[in-house]
């Protein structure tokens, strides 16, 4: 299966699509993740990237086509993955449909999660991860069992990432407005866009999410 999780910064698609790859054996593509992996690793992409990503803009789409143009074709992905972040514009969209032709695959789901605007900077601003595993947590939606410690690995070292914060995630609600929102049409259009209310808590998100995989 091909999904792609849709919505604007902070909405729970990292957090969703990490439940996913657990739930349903999928592989979790994140440009972001991607893209944060390349600016600390100082690789070209990530130098182009950074100041783009600090100030909450879009990143040019030749960098991240390429980046998924090499990601789904890898040997982990034949079993279905989830594309969290991407596309974001038109042109990775219409990237995307020919790189699934090149490959034979096809796109099943895309799935927006509505959110309002104002929860989204409380969801952004409480936000931390694991800096071993990577695993999403908020100190009041989603803190760990126990303070300090990683639920899933038992690390006790956890890092916010730059961009979150109120100015940033501002430009970045810009930049989905602007550019990213106006894509879905394009998906609706092909029939395979549902939309879940991302509002609701994490574990009823998930239940929605999978009710319409497994239809
Ligand atoms: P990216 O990393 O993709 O950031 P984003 O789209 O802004 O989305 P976030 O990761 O902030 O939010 P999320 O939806 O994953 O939410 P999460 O699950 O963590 O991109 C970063 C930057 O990279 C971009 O600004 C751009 O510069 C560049 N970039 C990336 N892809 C690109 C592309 N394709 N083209 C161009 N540039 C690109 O949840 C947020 C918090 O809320 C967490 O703490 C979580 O615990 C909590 N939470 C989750 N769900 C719920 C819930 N239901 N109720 C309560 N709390 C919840
Ligand atoms: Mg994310």
């Amino acid at each position: 299966m091909i999904l792609i999780l849709f919505g604007p910064p902070g909405a729970g698609k990292g957090t969703q699509a990490q439940r996913l790859e657990k739930s349903h054996g999928l592989v979790q593509l994140s440009t972001g993740d991607m893209l944060r992996a390349a600016v600390t690793a100082k690789t070209e992409n990530g130098v182009r990237a950074q100041e783009k990503m600090a100030s909450g803009k879009l990143v040019s789409d030749d960098i991240v086509i390429g980046i998924i143009n090499e990601r789904i074709a890898a040997e982990d992905c034949k079993g279905g993955f989830i594309l969290d972040g991407f596309p974001r514009t038109a042109a990775q969209a219409e990237a995307l449909d020919e790189m699934l032709n090149e490959q034979g695959l096809k796109l099943d789901h895309v799935i927006l999660m509505r959110v309002d605007d104002d929860a989204l900077v409380d969801r952004v601003s409480g936000r931390f991860a694991c800096g071993a595993c990577g695993a999403g947590y908020h100190d009041s939606f989603k803190p760990t069992k126990v303070e300090g410690v990683c639920d899933e690995c038992g690390a006790t070292d956890f890092s916010r990432r730059k961009d979150d914060n109120r100015e940033t995630v501002a430009t970045r609600l810009t930049a989905y407005y602007a550019d990213t929102a106006p894509v879905l049409p394009y998906y609706s259009e092909q029939g395979v866009l549902t939309q879940v209310d991302g509002m609701a808590g994490i574990d009823e998100v998930a239940a929605e999410i999978a009710s319409v995989l497994d239809a």
